[in-house]
């Protein structure tokens, strides 16, 4: 088969990584691809959300097979353009990515269908959502409707901030159009997961367990990230629970999007709080998370490829999935400075030390090949990925290669799966 990666991140250096294991696999080309996928195929310089000229690029060169890593791609329309042009795609179409690319959507979406999560209210005038938080019980959540890379939900202690938030969003038009509308919505307290599951709209796979860190430094201080690590399993998400969330969101959620007209082919990724009254839905995204990917990558033993293919195929019900009985860990190493500005440029030493290391994986992110040399290029640069039989074997695999990688002001956590011990 030859492949198509849309994407350029860690998520899809870890896609390319598990996609290349495959005997199913002819060629791999990545769009735009990086300097880790680079060594896995050919790099296409095209825009991920130029939708219509990757439509094209893949007709030309007989693309068997379209894989969408990121989010804005789907909200694009990639899947439609693909489809059009009968290749197959793994990745919802524009109506179905609204679950992610519309958090209003999203928010109605589980009300009617009574999908459990924060009370939420949807406003478009600064008038309406001003009058709703000089009321409302605090703290609440306010979220801009639109994609926003992970930028745009906040959560407000207090009245003045939440009107600070608002201003910002409605006023000044900080987000742009994504900013048109704002979910306010209820606080929740609990422990943070994601879910994942695999689903052609009719058959659902709910994948392995996984928990993000998303705040930039250790025991969850300073501001939110794309997120600094990850690890599976999760311990606390017990085999009850799991099934509680596969009834109670999962399958409702996926029904939904099929009465609604818009069926859900894909990943249906669950960001869930687990509160006292049980899990509910933060967010839906409609891709895979990242840097979760890169864990769920080293636990899984089956073929990627063909798994990915038969859920955009339709037979989903004919795949069979079997993972490592391990666990896994990622540690992102960062710019320092990163979620706020940074420099870039560095060079980074220690990469072919670690290549010689067993079970360990480095996933490029924010890097690139700079007269021959490898140097930091973003915010997130490296994912370091190790699998182990526990997770405390995981953890001291990835932190020993983490310690051989060094970047002028790099920047990591260091308590990366330290809950789960
Ligand atoms: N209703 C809520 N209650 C408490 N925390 C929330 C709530 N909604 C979001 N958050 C926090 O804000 C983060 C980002 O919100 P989310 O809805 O996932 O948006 P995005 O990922 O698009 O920024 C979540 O990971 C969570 O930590
Ligand atoms: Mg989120």
């Amino acid at each position: 088969m030859k492949v198509l990666i849309v994407g350029g991140g860690g998520r899809e250096h870890a896609l390319a990584w598990k996609i290349a294991q495959s005997p199913k696999l002819k060629k791999l080309y990545s769009v735009p691809g990086n300097v880790g996928m680079a060594e896995l195929g050919e790099c296409v310089k095209l825009n991920p959300t130029d939708v219509e000229e990757i439509a094209e690029f893949a007709e030309k060169q007989n693309i068997d097979f379209v894989v969408v890593g990121p989010e804005a791609p789907l909200a694009a329309g990639i899947a439609d353009a693909l489809i059009k042009r009968k290749i197959l795609v793994f990745g919802p179409k524009r109506r179905a990515a609204e679950i992610e690319s519309s958090k209003a959507f999203a928010r109605r979406l589980m009300k009617k269908h009574n999908i459990p999560g924060p009370n939420a209210e949807i406003f478009a005038t600064y008038q309406a959502a001003k009058a709703y938080i000089t009321e409302a019980k605090m703290p609440l959540v306010i979220k801009v409707d639109g994609l926003a890379s992970g930028k745009g939900a906040f959560v407000c202690f207090d009245r003045e901030e939440a009107n600070d938030v608002l201003e910002q969003i409605m006023r000044e038009h900080s987000f742009g159009d994504a900013g048109n509308r704002v979910v306010v919505e209820e606080y929740l307290e609990g422990e943070e997961v994601s879910f994942f599951a695999l689903t052609d709209g009719t058959t659902i796979m709910p994948l392995e367990t996984v928990q993000d860190y998303k705040r930039v430094f250790d025991n969850d201080m300073g501001p939110n990230t794309g997120g600094m690590g990850s690890y599976s399993p999760v311990p606390f998400v017990t085999k009850e629970l799991y099934e509680d969330i596969e009834k109670k969101i999962l399958i409702p959620t996926v029904h939904a999007m099929r009465v609604e007209g818009r069926s859900y082919k894909g990943v249906l990724y669950a960001g869930l709080m687990l509160t006292k009254d049980g899990p509910k839905v933060l967010e839906f995204n409609a891709r895979f998370g990242d840097p979760e990917m890169q864990v769920l990558v080293l636990r899984l033993k089956s073929d990627i490829l063909e798994l990915l293919q038969l859920c955009a195929e339709e037979r989903l019900a004919e795949a069979k999935v079997e993972w490592g009985k391990g666990a896994a860990v990622c540690v992102v190493l960062a710019s320092g400075g990163y979620p706020g500005k940074y420099e870039v440029g560095y060079p980074i030493k220690g990469l072919k030390d670690v290549s010689k290391m067993k079970d360990v994986v480095v996933f490029h992110a924010g890097t690139e090949l700079k007269n021959g040399e490898i140097v930091t290029a973003g915010g997130r640069v490296l994912g370091v990925g190790a699998y182990g039989k526990d997770i405390k074997e995981a953890q001291q695999r990835a932190y020993e290669a983490v310690s051989y990688i060094k970047f002028n002001d790099m920047h990591y956590r260091s308590d990366i799966a330290e809950k789960a011990l």
